[in-house]
């Protein structure tokens, strides 16, 4: 019999390592669980707080106001815009002369220095994921940061 089994190490090492690799796997997931929880929390205020600071001017469904304001919704400007400009651009408003999908714009956007980190970076993580085509978190440690560093 104890020949029909050369190597218990072996076996030994073999179960440790798939339960290593089944520990890993686990944690794995539910790191990833509770960041889709948090995306979808970031989501939801984002959404509530977009609906009460930006969509008198760029309209609930992201489309703008004509040459007035420029749309969110397909924007070229969102798509390239880094989640970290666009912290510092929703803190300190923006006075420039833009072109969105080959418009020109250049009237002023507003500053909001009331909104704090957390609701900037739930108001960056809400616009970027839906019309931004950057699906994922923009936390609210990087929004701190960010805002410590705008030009
Ligand atoms: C009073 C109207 C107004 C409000 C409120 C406003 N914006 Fe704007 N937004 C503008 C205008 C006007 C521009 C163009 C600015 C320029 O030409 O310098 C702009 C530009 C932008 C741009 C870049 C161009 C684009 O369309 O991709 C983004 C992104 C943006 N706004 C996001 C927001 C977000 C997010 C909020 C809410 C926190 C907000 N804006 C609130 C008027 C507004």
């Amino acid at each position: 019999m104890q020949n029909s089994n050369p190597a218990p190490g072996l076996l030994w090492r073999l179960l440790f390592f798939t339960a290593l690799a089944l520990l890993l796997m686990a944690c794995g997931s539910s790191e990833k669980r509770r960041n889709s929880v948090k995306l979808s929390q970031y989501m939801v205020a984002g959404m509530t707080l977009y609906q009460q600071h930006c969509a008198n001017c760029h309209q609930v469904d992201g489309k703008g106001l004509a040459k007035l304001v420029p749309p969110l919704h397909q924007s070229d400007y969102l798509k390239s815009l880094k989640p970290n400009d666009m912290a510092c651009q929703i803190r300190y408003g923006l006075s420039d002369t833009i072109y969105v999908n080959g418009e020109m714009y250049h009237q002023p956007m507003p500053s909001n220095p009331r909104l704090t980190p957390l609701e900037i970076a739930e108001i960056v993580t809400y616009v970027k994921n839906k019309w931004g085509s950057e699906p994922g978190l923009y936390e609210v440690k990087k929004a701190e940061k960010a805002l410590q560093n705008c030009k």
